[in-house]
């Protein structure tokens, strides 16, 4: 297991390149399963997550190549329908590999991914949506088993907007008979990303990114080569990394319309933005101003990045509200930035960070991948040094943090535990 050791306190200065996205990057590999042949994708960021669905469809009888930020992917021989328990808990967005199962092949048995560190994310609304479609499911020993022998088109209403399961239905529906009329739908880009790649495959689908998602379902697609967006959390991430160190940070290769929200709230936090081609300048202040953010399904403020945006807020000048909607227990990070000296209180979903001038650096426990994030962040800032401990948990979503940071001139170093 590694750790990440940071010296803090330095203003950080230079390029960094964002990777491609993370949440666009699972769903577009999954939607491979579709089709019968090679799907090609390019930007595909080097993760651990993105190995395990690597894992996962050479489990179900797949190649999966993976170099240089492209994956090519044979799905002529799947031979194997079921998703493993072992994959699904070390990644729930294994679930992604259900609906495109059952609509190519009539079947799949997809183990239930259980909670996980920031709530009980339950599947419900992508199982109820099946079933709409005709699916028989049975949840036997810790698994969803769906049958169709051919989805039906129909009406969906989901009534929380969710993205991995407007991403589930979206596929399904692809392949179904019929028209599907998803309501309530997840707007996220990463959705309207997978859209784009199922469109590639011949699948007819409007107004994917919308609430309302309408899909003619076919009788067949054919493999994939594809282009995936920039990692917009990632993007923002190097944002508020500006913003804490009161940095210089060019952002290239990014997608800014994708970041509308978290970009009026880091100005209003003092942040600068000046637009560069290809990306954007972002100069952080002396010390940030006090802001209040409540997370909201896209084009809110979103849940990945409330973390990293209260490491910023721990040292701001001011008292700030910090209101989590999405995931009931998404504050992990809280205990740790109080181990650093931030001065946060919980209290019904809802953090009061009072700011303080400085964090000190501290032995910290990375619990989950954005908590990480935010613990990265603020050690950024603190002074002194600070370990971060269970690193697997960032490899999971940033691609070569490490690498980025120090070439902005960042005291970092990852050690072997
Ligand atoms: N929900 C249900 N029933 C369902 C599905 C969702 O009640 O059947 C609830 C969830 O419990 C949650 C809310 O709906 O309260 C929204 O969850 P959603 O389904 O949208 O989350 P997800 O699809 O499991 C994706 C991202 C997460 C991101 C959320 C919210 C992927 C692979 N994961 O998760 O990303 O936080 O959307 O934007 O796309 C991350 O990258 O660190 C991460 C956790």
């Amino acid at each position: 297991m590694d750790k990440l050791i940071i010296k803090g306190g330095k203003r950080l200065k230079g390029e960094v390149e964002i990777s491609g996205a993370k949440n666009a990057a699972l769903p577009i590999i999954a939607a491979s399963l579709l089709a019968s042949g090679s799907s090609t994708m390019n930007r595909v960021p080097d993760l651990k997550d993105v190995i395990t669905i690597g894992k996962l469809l050479t489990y179900l009888g797949a190649e999966f190549h993976y170099e240089n930020r492209k994956a090519i992917i044979s799905t002529e021989r799947i031979s194997n329908l079921e998703a493993p328990y072992s994959l699904v808990k070390t990644m729930r967005a294994s679930v992604l590999v259900l609906g495109p199962l059952l609509a190519r092949f009539g079947r799949a048995r997809v183990s239930l991914p259980g909670g996980c560190a920031i709530g009980a994310r339950p599947i419900n609304l992508h199982l109820m949506g099946l079933e709409k479609m005709g699916a028989k499911i049975e949840l036997e020993s810790g698994y969803v088993l769906a049958r169709a022998k051919r989805l039906r088109g129909t009406s969906i209403y989901f009534d929380i907007p969710t993205v991995t399961g407007t991403e589930n239905l979206m596929m399904a529906a692809s392949l179904a008979e019929g028209k599907t009329v998803l309501e309530n739908a997840a707007k996220e880009p990463e959705v309207a990303d997978l859209a784009d790649a199922l469109i590639s495959m011949g699948a007819k689908i409007k107004g994917a990114g919308e609430s309302i998602v309408e899909i003619e379902g076919v009788d067949k697609l054919k493999p994939f080569n594809y282009s995936i967006i920039p990692d917009r959390i990632e993007t923002g991430t190097f944002m508020t990394i500006a913003g804490i160190t009161g940095g210089d940070i060019i952002i290239k290769g990014c997608r800014l319309e994708h970041l509308d929200a978290p970009i009026m709230k880091l100005r209003d936090a003092g942040l600068v933005f000046k637009n560069v081609s290809d990306g954007i300048r972002v100069i952080g202040p002396l010390r940030p101003i006090a802001n209040n953010v409540t997370t909201m399904p896209y084009p809110g403020f979103p849940t990945d990045m409330q973390a990293q945006f209260m490491a910023l807020m721990s040292i701001a000048d001011g008292t700030s509200i910090i209101k989590e909607t999405i995931f009931e227990n998404r504050f992990m990070h809280v205990a740790e930035l109080r181990r650093m000296g931030a001065d946060i209180t919980i209290e019904d979903g809802t953090a009061t960070v009072k700011g303080i001038p400085k964090l000190k650096g501290a032995p910290l426990m990375a619990t989950d991948l954005r908590a990480s994030a935010s613990l990265v962040v603020a050690a950024l800032a603190a002074e002194g040094e600070t370990t971060i401990h269970r690193l697997y948990h960032l490899d999971r979503g940033y691609e070569k943090m490490e690498e980025k940071l120090i070439k902005i001139g960042a005291n970092v170093r990852r050690v072997r535990e």
